[in-house]
């Protein structure tokens, strides 16, 4: 049976987590590239290290931690860029072809949801600023259960909302460790290889694997 539910993970799938440092790369300097992915290496390893401690932050916490981490890893940086990258990161552009592969799932009669480790304060301007508004059923925030992926709770999180079994749930990121999340908790799942990185976890693999967004009707 096709799933009734489409569930996406927010950052790196429907938002680009680079767009912050890429709007500014001019005036962060040479390394403005690196700085970001050390950026993005580091809010998910805080995510990570946190969650398994018991030790919960909340998501921007971490983002502006990793951040800081970030500039003194890289001197040449320009740090007096911070407020104005973080800024950026609550109004990150969507990948350009979102809107449309996620208006096509609702004039499907899909429901809708993003399932993210961002806090409910970041997801809601993200989702604004992307021109997302109106077009998820819900926007759902690890926020409440104070742990992050891949902890089963987190995934747990959508079946109780929408009271189904995790089979009738399409799951959808661009980070393969998020499918294998997904994927031990029994969601079908696409991984969005947005980078072309190479496979893992072969234990938990998705039901498909595809470039970005566009294809997922046809699945
Ligand atoms: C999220 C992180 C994993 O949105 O990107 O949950």
């Amino acid at each position: 049976m096709a799933p009734a539910i489409f569930v996406f993970d927010a950052y790196g799938t429907l938002f680009d987590v680079h767009a912050a440092v890429r709007r500014h790369a001019e005036a962060v300097g040479p390394d403005a590239e690196r700085l970001s992915a050390h950026w993005r290496a580091k809010q998910l390893e805080y995510s990570w290290v946190r969650s398994m401690m018991g030790r919960y932050l909340d998501f921007w916490t971490l983002t502006e931690q990793a951040l800081e981490h970030a500039f003194l890893s890289f001197p040449t940086a320009d740090s007096s860029m911070k407020p104005t990258l973080l800024e950026a990161y609550r109004t990150l552009d969507c990948y350009p072809e979102v809107p449309r592969a996620l208006k096509q799932l609702k004039a499907e009669g899909k429901a809708l949801a993003i399932l993210s480790n961002g806090s409910p304060g970041m997801l809601a301007s993200a989702v604004s600023a992307a021109g997302l508004d109106g077009l998820f059923d819900e926007v759902l925030s690890v926020d409440e259960l104070r742990a992050y992926k891949t902890d089963e709770r987190v995934y747990e999180l959508v079946a109780t909302r929408f009271r189904v079994y995790p089979e009738a749930v399409s799951f959808q990121s661009s980070n393969r460790w998020d499918i294998a999340g997904a994927t031990a908790f029994g969601f079908r799942t696409v991984w969005i290889n947005r980078a072309g990185a190479a496979d893992e976890y072969h234990d938990l693999p998705p039901v498909a694997e595809l470039p970005d967004l566009a294809g997922l009707t046809r699945l």
